[in-house]
């Protein structure tokens, strides 16, 4: 399996933060926010990973993370001229999967579960990772039809919908065999004029092929002020 550390968008929400910098450079406590996302990547063995970003940042990213040598990996840096979705970013790995299946990780997704055991078992199909929120309609949305444990069995799926019909936001770690670049040629953009990985999990659901996992543990976007202190916070309290 590869990777993909999906680094794109502007950081509007962070400015001035990410006026000059990208929001996965950002500190999160003693290191900067794209090496927690990194990290879940390498605990499940996957080292040869692409980074995706735009081009008024893709230097910096190159220049903090460098060959990967530092983190035991091997990465690829592709540029994104456009952001035009998550999608759209990982259409850009499809040459670098080279017919493996992927698992993408967003640059500014910060897990405290283990994320390990669903990724290595994965053997097709599509796989998400579901956290209950209480403002879910800043996500994409899952509905179950049943959890047990920390699996689900996901009903339908819907990107930042105005009436969330549950509290599981999908968060931002996808796990995809090599169909999903086919998918992803096909897709339509959205209302908001983006690629909605989304829609790329709808197609795996559509297909029966959608596995889920629930997280027991905090999960932060840190995509906000609040939830980038908040992420500080909480590794700053594991680490004591
Ligand atoms: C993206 C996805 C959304 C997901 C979220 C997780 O949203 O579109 O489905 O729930 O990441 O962080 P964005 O960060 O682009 O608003």
């Amino acid at each position: 399996m590869k990777g993909v550390l999906i680094c794109g968008g502007s950081g509007t929400r962070l400015r001035p933060l990410t006026e000059i910098t990208n929001k996965s450079l950002l500190p999160v406590y003693n290191k900067p926010l794209v090496e927690y996302p990194l990290g879940k990547l390498v605990d499940a063995g996957i080292t040869d990973i692409v980074i995706i970003s735009g081009n008024e940042h893709i230097d910096q990213m190159a220049s903090y993370l460098g060959s990967g040598g530092r983190f035991g990996c091997k990465f690829t840096y592709r540029v994104q001229d456009k952001a035009e979705g998550i999608a759209q970013a990982l259409g850009m790995a499809e040459e670098f999967a080279d017919g493996d299946s992927i698992c993408a990780i967003l640059g500014d997704n910060i897990y405290f579960d283990n994320l390990t055991p669903a990724i290595t078992s994965f053997k097709s199909g599509g796989h998400v990772f579901l956290k209950e929120v209480p403002d879910a309609e800043r996500f994409g949305v899952a509905t179950l039809r049943y959890a047990q444990g920390d699996k689900a069995v996901v009903d339908s799926i819907e990107e930042k919908p105005k009436k969330p019909k549950s509290n599981f936001a999908v968060t931002g770690c996808y796990v995809y065999d090599h169909r999903c670049f086919e998918v992803i040629r096909n897709l339509k953009p959205s209302a908001r004029g983006e690629f909605e990985i989304t829609d790329v999990s709808r197609w795996y659901l559509e297909h029966g092929e959608l596995t889920a996992s629930v997280l027991k543990n905090e999960w932060i976007d840190a995509g906000t002020f609040e939830s980038l202190h908040r992420a500080a916070v909480m590794v700053q309290e594991r680490q004591k």
